[in-house]
C-alpha cells in the first residue's frame, strides 16, 4: 500500500474517515480535481470520467503496472486489467470484467483501455498479434454501426456489447466471440432532438470518395435525408471523414472482403435513401384510403441498387397481403401505415445488418482449435437510462443494468458477508438494497412486466397499449416498485410527471416514467411478410440473406418470440455467464451532465453513487473489517516489522502472523483471525502498520545499501585478488616456461654440440684440415719406412764387437736409432751365444762370474778378461803323474796350475801345483809331486786379494780344518783370477755358500803361531808376471810389494 504515502485524498474508499455519503463525494471530487479519476473500494474500481485525455495510458504505464500487483501503484484501470489477465493467466480462473455507468459515464473507453492492456502485455508472435489486431479493430466498426450522438453522450453505444476472448494457457489471444444486446433500431429512423442517427450515415456522406458515392447514388449533404437530423450533422471531436476510412481498413483488417465492404455500405445506402422514400394518401375506388410513391427516384435508385422491380417494392410498401389458412387478403395500406412499414423495413434492414456485421467479425476472431481455452468476457452494456420520454428500449436497457445491479449485489455484498461466515468471523448482518424485486418485477415468467407484454401481444381480440398498462395496473397495484397513475390514485397521490398512459418503475438507480405507446409494437417486432418477402427477391445477395424469412419455402405461420423475450433470454444467458467467472467491476461515474472536463456536480454523483451502492459496498467491505489479507501476503507484507518474523520465518502464517502483530502491541479488537485471512477492523491500524513499514522500509533500505556496498568492495577486492592471481601464476608459469625454454634450448644446444663433436671426431679424417696432419704422418711413416728398410739393408756386420752402427738420417731418428742400435747389438749377442757350444758357455760363465767377482776391483782383471780360462796349465790331461797328485778324487780338476807359496817365516816364495776339484783344494808341491796339503773346499772359510795386478791371495781357513792347524795360505798365483773365479763356483756349487773375496790391501793371515798382518804396496814396477817382494815386518808383519 504505497499509494497511502503520496496519495490525493484516500485511494481506497474502505479506508475513508468517516465514512459517510459526505466524505466520500468530497474525496471522489478531491480526487478527480486532481486529475485522479480512479478509486478502489477494495478490489472493485470506481472510474470518473475526466473528459479529458489524462497523460495516465500508453506503453509505459502499461509496463509500470504489469510488474507491479494491485495495491503497489496508484488505482488504475491497468491495475485492474492486470489483475485479472494475471489472475486468468497464473491462476487458470475465467474472468468477466463487468463495466457498468450511466451514458456517457467512460464504460466504452474503460473497455477499450482494458482491452489495449491486455493486448499489450500479452505475448507476442505474428499470428497472435494479428488475432490481436483483429479484437481491438472491431471496436471502431462496431462503434461506427451501433454508437450515436446522443444529448448525454457524444460517442453512445447503442447496444449492448459482451465480448469474449479466449486464451490458450500461455495467456496469448487465440480469438473471441461477441455478443451483441438489442440494438436501438428506432434510432434510424427518429433521433431526439441534438442527437445524431448511428455514425456510419455520416461517415459515409463524409468520407465517401466521389466513386464510392456516384456508385451508391448518394449526395454528401446530410439534409438531403430524411432520416439524418439536418441540425446536428457534426460532433465536436469527430472526424467523420476520417472515421469512415478508419472503418474500411479496420473492415479489410478484420478479414471483411472489398465486395463485403461495398455490399455493405450499399444496405447503409438503402437504408438512408428509403427514409427519402415520400408517399402520399391514395383513395382506392372503393373509397378506402389507401397510399402511393410521391416521388419515385428514391424508390428507382434502390430497385437499381438491390436489383429489385421498384414497382414490388412499392406494392410491399403500401400494401399489406394477410394470409390465412385457407385465403390471401391483400389489403391497402393508408398513408400512415405505409410510412410505418417503410420504417420498419429501414429499421429492420439496419439492425439485421448490424447482426450480420457482428457474426461476420465474430467469423473472422472465432477460434477454431479445440484445445482448453481461458477466457476474459468484458461487459459493455448500455447504461441507465432516464430520458424525458421512456419507452420500450429505455425498459430493457434498464432491465439490463437492473441485472447487472443484482449480480454486483449477488457477488459483492453477499459474498462480502459470506466471506465472514466462511472464515469464521462472529458478524451481523450489513442492510443493504437487494434489487430481486425489481427484477422480479419484471422478468417474473409468469408475473412479470415482459410476460405481460407477452400475454398482451399473443392475446386474440383488441389488443392496444393501453390495455396492457391497464393490465399492469391491476397485477401491480400493491407492488412497491411499480407505480401509475392508477395505483397513485388509489393511494391518493398526485403526480404532474405521470402521464395517463405511463407507468413508473423504482429502479435500483431511480425512479423511471415509461409511456406505454408502441409497446406492443415494439415487442412484437413484426415486419411485414410483405417487406421481408420483397427483400429476399432482391439480386442483392448480402440483403437478400438478411432476409431469410422472405423464402416462400421458409415462410411459416409460427410467431417469432417477442422482442422483449427474446432480449430476456439473452440476459439470462449472459448472467449465467458471468456468475461463472471470476468477476471484476469497474463503476464508472459520471461526474457532470455537461461533458465538461473539471467539473464534478456533486449532487449527480452523489445520485450515482446512491445507486451504485457505494457506500454500502464500503460498509459491508469493512463494516467489521476495513482491511483484510490472506495470512501468507500479510505475513510478507508486514513481517519487516517484527525481529521474529524478520528476515526469517519458519512457521505457518498465520503464526507468524499472530506474533507479529502480538509484538507490536496492537489492540486486540483491531483484529481477528479468520480461518485463512487476517481482519483488521479501523483504517487507523492499517495505517499505523503502513507507517511503520515505511519507517522500516527507509532503515532496511540503508542496512541493504550498507551490505550491497560492502558487497561491490569485497568481490571488487576478491576479483582483484583472483586477478592478481591469476596474472602472478600466469606470470610464474611464463617464467618457468621461459626458463625450460632456455634449458631445453641449452641441452639441445649441448646435445647438438656433443653430437656435433662426436660427429666431427668420427669425419674429422674426412676433413681438409686434417689433411696436412695425415700427409705428414704419411710422410713420417714413408720416411720411417725408408729409414727402417735403408737400415735393414745396410746392417752393420754381424760381429759382436763391431759397435758400428749407422747414424740417423733424421734427428727425430735419433732415439729409435739408439734403441734400434741396442737392440740389435743384443740381437747379435744373442745369436753370438746361440751359436756358443757347452763349453764355450761354460767358460763364459766363469767369466761373467769373474767380472761380477772383480771387475772394477782388482787391477789385474781387465788382462784377463780376453784370456781364455784354460784351467789345465800344467799339462795335466798329457801328464799321468800329475794326475795322480788328484788321487782319488772323483770329478774332473777344475783347475791345475803352478802357485807360489809364500812362506810365513820369511816371506820367502815356494812353488806349488794347485789342483782345484769340485771340493778340495790340493797343493803339491811340483817336485815331489806328493800331496802335500788337501785343503777341503768347506773349510775355506774366505779368500783375500788385493786390487792389484799382482797374484797374492790369502786364502783363510775355518779354525777347525784338519789343515787348519798349519793356519792360512799366503799364495800367489799367475791366474788368480781364474783360480779364485773357479773356486768360488766350486764352493757355491758344492755348499750353496757364497766364497766371501776381500779385496783389500791389507788383511791378516792366521798362522799356527799367530796372525800375520800382510800389507801389500804398490811398488815402482807393476807387478807384472807376479813378481814381488815380501819382507818380513816384526813377527807379526809381513810387507809385500808388488
Ligand atoms: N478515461 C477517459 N479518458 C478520457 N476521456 C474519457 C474517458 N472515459 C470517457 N471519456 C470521455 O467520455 C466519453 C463517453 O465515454 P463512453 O463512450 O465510454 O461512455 P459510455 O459509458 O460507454 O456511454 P454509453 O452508455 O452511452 O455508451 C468518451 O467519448 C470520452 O470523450
Ligand atoms: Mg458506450
Amino acid at each position: 500500500m504505497t499509494l497511502l504515502e503520496r496519495s490525493v485524498g484516500v485511494e481506497d474508499l474502505v479506508l475513508l474517515e468517516p465514512l459517510e455519503e459526505k466524505s466520500l463525494l468530497q474525496n471522489l471530487q478531491l480526487r478527480y480535481q486532481n486529475k485522479e479519476i480512479y478509486t478502489y473500494i477494495g478490489n472493485v474500481l470506481i472510474s470518473v470520467n475526466p473528459y479529458q485525455q489524462l497523460p495516465i495510458y500508453g506503453p509505459e504505464f502499461i509496463a509500470t503496472y504489469r510488474d507491479y500487483t494491485f495495491y503497489e501503484q496508484k488505482p488504475h484501470i491497468y491495475a485492474l486489467a492486470n489483475m485479472a489477465y494475471q489472475s486468468l493467466r497464473d491462476l487458470d480462473r475465467d474472468q468477466c470484467l463487468l463495466i457498468t455507468g450511466e451514458s456517457g459515464a467512460g464504460k466504452t473507453e474503460a473497455s477499450k483501455l482494458v482491452m489495449s492492456y491486455v493486448a499489450a502485455v500479452c505475448e507476442k508472435g505474428e499470428q497472435v498479434n494479428s488475432v490481436k489486431e483483429q479484437l481491438l479493430q472491431s471496436n471502431p466498426v462496431l462503434e461506427a454501426f451501433g454508437n450515436a450522438k446522443t444529448i448525454r453522450n457524444n460517442n453512445s453505444s447503442r447496444f449492448g456489447k459482451y465480448m469474449d476472448v479466449e486464451f490458450d494457457f500461455k495467456g496469448s489471444p487465440l480469438g473471441g466471440v461477441i455478443t451483441n444486446y438489442l440494438l436501438e433500431k428506432s434510432r434510424v429512423v427518429k433521433q431526439l432532438e441534438g442527437e445524431r442517427n448511428f455514425h456510419i450515415f455520416y461517415q459515409l456522406l463524409a468520407g465517401a470518395d466521389a466513386q464510392l458515392m456516384k456508385a451508391l447514388k448518394l449526395e454528401p449533404d446530410v439534409s438531403s435525408y430524411a432520416y439524418l437530423n439536418p441540425k446536428v450533422s457534426r460532433v465536436d471531436g469527430m472526424d467523420d471523414a476520417s472515421n469512415f476510412k478508419a472503418v474500411q481498413n479496420a473492415m479489410a483488417v478484420i478479414g471483411f472482403s472489398e465486395e463485403e465492404i461495398r455490399r455493405v455500405l450499399e444496405v447503409t445506402a438503402l437504408v438512408l435513401k428509403l427514409g427519402n422514400v415520400k408517399l402520399r394518401d391514395e383513395f382506392q375506388a372503393s373509397g378506402v384510403s389507401a397510399s402511393g410513391i410521391l416521388d419515385g427516384k428514391a424508390l428507382q435508385e434502390i430497385g437499381e441498387m438491390v436489383g429489385l422491380n421498384s414497382n414490388d417494392i412499392e406494392k410491399a410498401l403500401c400494401s399489406r397481403t394477410m394470409e390465412t389458412a385457407k385465403e390471401k387478403v391483400v389489403t391497402a395500406l393508408n398513408v400512415i401505415q405505409a410510412h410505418y412499414a417503410r420504417d420498419a423495413l429501414a429499421k429492420n434492414i439496419y439492425s439485421r445488418l448490424f447482426n450480420w456485421i457482428v457474426n461476420r467479425i465474430n467469423d473472422s476472431i472465432k477460434v477454431n482449435t479445440k484445445e482448453e481455452k481461458k477466457v476474459m468476457g468484458v461487459l459493455d452494456i448500455y447504461g441507465f437510462e432516464i430520458l424525458e420520454d421512456n419507452s420500450f428500449e429505455q425498459f430493457v436497457i434498464n432491465y439490463c443494468n437492473e441485472k447487472l445491479q443484482q449480480v454486483f449485489i449477488e457477488m459483492t455484498l453477499k459474498e462480502e458477508q459470506e466471506e465472514y461466515k466462511r472464515e469464521g468471523i462472529p458478524w451481523t448482518k450489513v442492510d443493504y438494497f437487494d434489487n430481486g424485486i425489481i427484477c422480479n418485477l419484471i422478468e417474473h415468467n409468469q408475473r412479470g412486466i415482459l410476460a405481460m407484454l407477452d400475454e398482451e401481444c399473443l392475446r386474440p381480440g383488441v389488443v392496444s397499449d393501453s390495455t396492457f398498462l391497464a393490465k399492469l395496473n391491476q397485477l401491480f397495484s400493491k407492488h412497491s416498485h411499480y407505480e401509475s397513475k392508477v395505483t397513485q390514485n388509489a393511494q391518493r397521490q398526485y403526480d404532474h410527471t405521470m402521464g395517463l398512459s405511463c407507468f413508473r418503475i423504482c429502479h435500483y438507480a431511480g425512479k423511471v416514467t415509461y409511456s406505454v405507446t408502441s409497446f406492443i409494437d415494439k415487442n412484437n417486432d413484426l415486419l411485414f411478410r410483405d417487406l421481408s418477402q420483397v427483400m429476399w427477391k432482391a439480386q442483392h445477395p448480402l440483403l437478400r440473406s438478411l432476409f431469410p424469412e422472405g423464402d416462400p419455402k421458409q415462410a411459416s405461420l409460427k410467431r417469432p418470440p417477442t422482442a422483449g423475450t427474446q432480449f430476456k433470454n439473452s440476459v439470462s444467458i449472459l448472467m449465467k455467464n458471468l456468475y461463472a467467472k471470476n468477476p471484476n467491476y469497474i463503476r464508472c461515474i459520471k461526474p457532470n451532465e455537461q461533458q465538461q472536463r473539471g467539473l464534478f456536480s456533486s449532487e449527480l454523483v452523489a445520485v450515482q453513487a446512491r445507486y451504485l451502492g457505494l457506500l454500502e459496498n464500503v460498509r459491508v467491505r469493512r463494516a467489521g473489517y476495513a482491511f483484510r489479507q490472506g495470512y501468507g501476503p500479510f505475513l510478507e507484507r508486514y513481517r519487516l516489522l517484527s525481529k521474529s518474523t524478520w528476515p526469517h520465518w519458519n512457521g505457518g502464517d498465520r503464526e507468524g502472523v499472530e506474533k507479529l502483530l502480538g509484538e507490536l502491541s496492537l489492540s486486540p479488537e483491531e483484529m481477528t483471525y479468520g480461518k485463512t485471512k487476517i481482519f483488521i477492523r479501523s483504517p487507523k491500524t492499517l495505517f499505523f502498520l503502513e507507517e511503520q513499514r515505511r519507517l522500516r522500509l527507509q532503515q532496511l533500505a540503508t542496512l541493504i545499501q550498507k551490505i550491497y556496498r560492502g558487497w561491490r568492495c569485497r568481490t571488487h577486492y576478491q576479483q582483484m585478488r583472483k586477478s592478481q592471481i591469476l596474472i602472478s601464476s600466469w606470470f610464474r608459469g611464463n617464467m618457468q616456461k621461459k626458463r625450460y625454454g632456455k634449458m631445453k634450448a641449452s641441452a639441445l644446444l649441448i646435445q647438438a654440440f656433443v653430437r656435433g663433436w662426436k660427429a666431427r671426431k668420427d669425419y674429422r679424417k674426412y676433413f681438409r684440415s686434417g689433411a696436412a696432419l695425415t700427409l705428414a704422418n704419411f710422410i713420417y711413416k714413408s720416411i720411417a719406412q725408408k729409414f727402417l728398410l735403408g737400415l735393414k739393408n745396410n746392417l752393420p756386420p754381424h760381429n759382436v764387437l763391431d759397435k758400428t752402427w749407422p747414424a740417423a738420417p733424421y734427428k727425430y731418428f735419433n732415439t729409435a736409432n739408439r734403441e734400434l742400435r741396442k737392440l740389435f747389438h743384443q740381437w747379435k749377442c744373442k745369436k753370438f751365444r746361440d751359436r756358443l757350444s757347452p763349453k764355450q758357455v761354460e767358460s763364459l760363465r766363469e767369466k761373467v762370474c769373474a767380472s761380477e767377482l772383480f771387475k772394477d776391483k782388482k787391477a789385474s782383471y781387465p788382462q784377463s778378461v780376453p784370456v781364455p780360462f784354460q784351467g789345465d796349465y800344467i799339462g795335466l790331461q798329457r801328464n799321468p803323474k800329475l794326475q795322480k797328485l788328484k788321487g782319488g778324487e772323483e770329478g774332473p780338476v777344475l783347475l791345475a796350475d803352478t802357485v807360489k807359496k809364500v812362506n810365513r817365516g820369511n816371506g820367502k816364495t815356494s812353488s806349488r801345483i794347485l789342483l782345484l776339484t769340485k771340493r778340495h783344494v790340493i797343493l803339491t808341491d811340483t817336485k815331489k809331486s806328493q800331496t802335500k796339503t788337501v785343503i777341503g773346499l768347506d773349510s775355506v772359510a774366505g779368500v783375500s786379494v788385493t786390487s792389484l795386478r799382482d797374484g797374492l791371495f790369502g786364502l783363510h781357513l775355518t779354525e777347525l780344518s784338519s789343515v787348519g792347524s798349519k793356519g792360512d795360505f799366503l799364495l800367489i798365483s799367475e791366474h788368480v783370477v781364474e783360480l779364485l773365479t773357479k773356486m768360488y763356483q766350486a764352493i757355491l756349487e758344492t755348499t750353496q755358500k757364497q766364497l766371501p773375496i776381500t779385496v783389500t790391501e791389507k788383511f791378516s793371515v792366521k798362522f799356527k803361531d799367530g796372525s800375520v798382518s800382510v800389507k801389500v804396496i804398490q811398488g815402482p814396477g807393476d807387478g807384472e808376471k807376479g813378481k814381488l817382494n815380501c819382507k818380513k815386518k816384526g813377527s807379526q808383519g809381513l810387507e809385500v810389494t808388488v
